[in-house]
């Protein structure tokens, strides 16, 4: 199964360590949404969108990379980081909709922030990802994987 993940991860990387562990299963595509590299997704038969949360939604250049190269009728997935409270993903699925897309899983997890105020308190969601999120962010791709092969 072909894959890429188009991903933004700025902050701390967090989003990024959940994604490089899922990476190493096999030939995954990484794909930066924010360094204007390959866009051309058509060979890809499963394709992950993984982000940060930015106020309260996925970043925008993961949101103006589905709008504009997802191409109609693939498999995805979302996996996304949060400081303190999940991300709305509505915009990402409004896409996916619009482009046929078929919707196979979300993971998310906490991920260490200190944006702000948090600063002053050392951050929150110290430690996250942990061990135990990035193995169950490999187990959650891992299951993806086998629900697509039961279908092909
Ligand atoms: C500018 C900015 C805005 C953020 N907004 C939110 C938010 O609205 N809700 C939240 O739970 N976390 C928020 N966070 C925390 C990040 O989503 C969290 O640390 C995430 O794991 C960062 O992922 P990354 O390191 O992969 O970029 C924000 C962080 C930054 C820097």
């Amino acid at each position: 199964m072909k894959t890429a993940i188009v991903y933004y991860s700025k902050h701390h990387g967090n989003t990024k360590r959940l994604v490089d562990a899922i990476a190493r299963l096999g030939d995954i595509t990484l794909i930066d949404a924010s360094s204007g590299g390959r866009t051309d997704l058509s060979a890809y038969d499963l394709i992950g969108f993984a982000s940060g949360t930015y106020g309260f939604q996925l970043h925008t250049s993961v949101l103006e990379f589905a709008e504009e190269h997802l191409p109609r009728g693939k498999r995805v997935f979302v996996v996304y980081t949060y400081g303190a409270k999940r991300p709305k993903t509505d915009a990402l699925v409004r896409i996916f909709r619009a482009k046929a897309a078929q919707l196979l899983g979300t993971f998310g997890c906490p991920g260490f922030c200190t944006f702000g105020p948090f600063r002053l308190i050392g951050g929150i969601a110290k430690g996250r990802p942990s061990e135990q999120d990035i193995t169950e962010a490999v187990t959650f791709f891992n299951e993806l994987i086998a629900r697509c092969a039961e279908k092909t």
